[in-house]
């Protein structure tokens, strides 16, 4: 891609994979990371999409300036966003672009409020992706991502950026839809993350537990109703199907949430199920599945203690 600047806010496991594929692109990435004292990281990437798994290491520059950004790949944990974004605010300006890839819904709102002038993007991906440790990324299966805007008048920036991120191996989709698609990854965490949580299990061991295959049902039942009236009173396909296929597809993956969980850290829960539920309040919708799953969730004990 021809010489762009970006700053990847957020170097975990996505935003680690994007910032290697960038810079294999010929971009120049820099991170920002919480580490004042940081000036370079070392990150090792094990290719295992590639029938040759190499892997290998390449530095990529810690930017603690205070210059304006081009362009940020926003991959924090979505209830890290405001505050990482807060930090940045006087480096971002009108000329920047901000594009969004995480896991939940409303985690722009921060950048309305922050920056009106600034154009933002909101993408969705599915490369397969983990931390074997800190700076140590396994790139275990191919996915789609797919790119858009959620203001018309930006819908030519999404555009611009996908064709020029087409060089790198991510090559990127263009969504003139991409609410639709956020919505449906929604319900994909919905019935999936929260429950692995509740029922401490990897996602395809969900669908051998008749209780859990009863929750996702009527989560999706929720979510199709929630997310028909939000896309002003459209009907949606069932999405039972797409999450059992998810389920399946990533069956030996522990969550991201029970991940989370289990490390003792937040979980995404307020923007996965916290987000569906306030929008069915909104819109005066019953969730009461959701609601009694963001209930379960927001009174666990920490692990280890159950
Ligand atoms: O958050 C996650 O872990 C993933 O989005 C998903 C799709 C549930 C697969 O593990």
């Amino acid at each position: 891609m021809p010489h762009a600047d970006w700053h990847i806010l957020g170097p975990g496991a996505i935003g680690s994979l994007f910032a290697w594929h960038l810079a294999e692109a010929g971009c120049s990435v820099r991170l920002l990371t919480r580490h004042p004292g940081e000036s370079a990281r070392l990150i090792t990437l094990d290719d295992q999409t590639s029938p040759a798994h190499t892997s290998a290491t390449r530095a990529f520059h810690v930017d603690h300036q205070d210059t304006p950004i081009q362009r940020l790949l926003v991959t924090v944990k979505a209830h890290q966003t405001a505050a990482a974004l807060e930090s940045i605010r006087h480096r971002i300006d009108a000329g920047s672009l901000i594009l969004f890839l995480q896991n939940g819904m409303g985690t722009w709102d921060c950048a309305k409020a922050l920056f009106p002038a600034t154009r933002w993007l909101v993408g969705t991906t599915t490369e397969g992706s983990w931390r074997a440790a800190d700076r140590h990324i396994i790139h275990a299966g191919r996915g789609e991502t797919w790119i858009g805007s959620l203001n018309p008048a930006w819908s030519n920036d999404a555009v611009h950026l996908v064709d020029a991120l087409k060089s790198t191996l991510l090559h990127p989709g263009h969504d003139p839809q991409i609410l639709q698609r956020l919505w449906r990854k929604l319900a994909v965490n919905c019935a999936i993350n929260p429950l692995t949580v509740l029922y401490d299990c990897r996602n395809g061991e969900l669908l051998q537990k008749p209780a859990a295959l009863r929750q996702m049902e009527a989560v999706c039942l929720e979510v199709e109703r929630v997310m028909g009236a939000a896309l002003g009173g459209v009907t949606v396909e069932p999405l039972l199907p797409l999450v059992r296929a998810v389920a399946e597809k990533t069956g030996a993956n522990h969550s991201s949430m029970l991940q989370d969980y289990r490390r003792g850290q937040p979980t995404e829960i307020e923007f996965i199920t916290g987000y569906l539920v306030a929008e069915g309040l909104r819109l005066g919708i019953a969730t009461p599945e959701n609601a009694a799953i963001l209930d379960a969730i927001r009174q666990l004990a920490p692990a280890g203690s159950r």
